[in-house]
């Protein structure tokens, strides 16, 4: 289980301070072609999400319209203006995952949450999304969580899912971070950005105790080799 890299929740450093980082950034990619991104995703890094003030100091920065910042920022998924929880929850409603119950999934994950997609939880723990495909097909629904793919899962399963994300204080005796027979396999580092797997189609089986990395594995997202269902 990992952190949610994007989503620093420290309050303690002073807003200057950060725009000092960033200011530092953008004098690093300011003559760089296409620095606009990179900048993004370091000063989303930087404050945990995109504060008005942060776009802005990029647009002047990097000599761009204000309103090319923020469409760029509107059109990736991956960025938010918006503060997001440490754990970053982001339901597939693909095709396959849909048919399968995602649409229980997800409303199962609103009512114990008590947020709505886009929000965070009052703890900022959470931070609720939807996706279309991981490349989990094959064990629909799936829901991402971080770097971790859970599959076929169904709201009765959802607690067990959640306790092992719980904010250190409140994780239950005897559910710190275990396992709980659910599948996952965790995608980082196979090349897949977040809810947009280069390959929808079928990830195989799995038995719905397994836990895999397809990470360093040479397996291609949506093509592990485990045996399908
Ligand atoms: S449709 Fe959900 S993982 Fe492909």
């Amino acid at each position: 289980m990992s952190v949610n890299p994007a989503t620093c929740t420290c309050d303690a450093v002073p807003e200057e301070e950060l725009l000092a980082r960033l200011d530092e950034v953008i004098a690093d990619y300011r003559e760089k072609p296409g620095a606009l991104i990179p900048v993004l995703q370091i000063a989303q890094g930087i404050f945990g999400y995109l504060p008005e003030v942060a776009l802005k100091r990029i647009a002047v920065g990097l000599d761009k319209p204000f309103s090319e910042v923020a469409g760029v920022v509107g059109f990736y998924s991956f960025f938010s203006t918006q503060p997001r929880g440490r754990h970053l929850i982001r339901v597939c409603l693909g095709t396959a995952c849909y048919v399968r119950g995602g649409k229980q999934v997800l409303d199962a994950l609103k009512q114990k949450l008590k947020c709505d997609v886009g929000d965070t939880t009052a703890d900022r723990n959470f931070t609720l999304e939807v996706a279309r495909c991981f490349g989990a097909c094959g064990l629909a629904p799936a829901v991402m969580i971080d770097d971790d793919v859970h599959q076929r899962v169904k709201p009765a399963r959802l607690q067990a899912i959640l306790d092992q994300y719980a904010a250190p204080a409140d994780v239950p005796p005897g559910h710190a971070g275990g396992g709980d027979g659910i599948a996952q396999q965790s995608l980082a580092g196979a090349g897949v950005a977040p809810g947009h797997s280069p390959l929808p189609g079928h990830a195989g089986g799995g038995d719905g105790i397994a836990q895999q990395s397809l990470a360093g594995a040479g397996v291609a997202p949506g093509h592990s080799n485990v045996g399908g269902e």
